[in-house]
């Protein structure tokens, strides 16, 4: 179809695409920060699950004794080897959370809930975590109601302003680093609510723009 057949609803969503591609920004490390405010207060032992460019991992490794990073794709782990060359108390692997010992005293998830089984990963970050040791979780999640599509809504309008505020340079040329894996969220944030509700009782959920949730989690103890 040419651009000139498309419909005008098409064309906007078209054209914001191509804005946004031009003038990218990270909706992923935005929470870095809630993050690295959130931590607790014994700092031994760290896990980023799914960790990606290890862009989270090399803050983490500042803050706590050993750092632990894990990811199934071998390029995301080669290239978080690469940002944490300097970082001594860094590990990266393949491990899943089934295969790993404890305890832990933060295990971040970071757009990575959603490769994974929700249910199953949250009781073995559970199992992981030390008495006081702290689960926090970037989520992405599909719309599933009115106050979602408000967000969702809020969210597309910003972006591109946020986009052309950090990156007021069109964006020249492909990126030449191996792209991050990406995956389409199942799972929305309701029923998600409902499967921690049993696993980690009293977990704080939290929508925020960008088309990102966090859940943050304290073990007792
Ligand atoms: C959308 S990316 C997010 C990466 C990183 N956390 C970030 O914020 O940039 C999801 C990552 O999860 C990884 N992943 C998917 N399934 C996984 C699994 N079972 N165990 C560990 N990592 C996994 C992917 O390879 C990918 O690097």
């Amino acid at each position: 179809m040419k651009p000139s057949e498309a419909k005008p609803v098409e064309r906007v969503i078209a054209g914001l695409d191509a804005f946004n591609a031009a003038h990218p920004w990270n909706h992923n490390e935005r929470l870095h920060p809630w993050i690295l405010r959130n931590l607790p207060d014994r700092r031994e032992r760290a896990l980023d699950v799914g960790c990606g460019r290890g862009v989270l991992l090399a803050e983490l490794a500042v803050r706590f004794d050993a750092a632990h990073g894990t990811d199934v794709d071998a390029p995301m782990r080669e290239a978080a080897r690469q940002r944490c060359a300097g970082l001594p108390n860094v590990v990266v692997d393949d491990a899943q959370l089934a295969e790993l010992d404890g305890p832990y005293d933060l295990i971040t998830m970071v757009a990575v809930l959603h490769h994974l089984d929700a249910a199953e990963s949250l009781r073995q970050a559970a199992r992981l975590l030390a008495p006081g040791g702290r689960l926090l979780v970037v989520g992405v999640a599909p719309p599933s109601g009115p106050v979602d599509l408000l967000w969702e809504i809020a969210s597309l309008a910003l972006n591109p302003v946020v986009g052309f505020v950090k990156h007021p340079r069109r964006a020249s040329g492909v990126d030449p680093r191996p792209p991050v894996p990406v995956r389409d969220a199942g799972v929305s944030l309701d029923e998600l609510k409902r499967i921690a509700g049993d696993i980690v009782p009293g977990a704080a959920f939290r929508r925020r723009l960008f088309f990102r949730h966090t859940i943050s989690w304290t073990m007792p103890g």
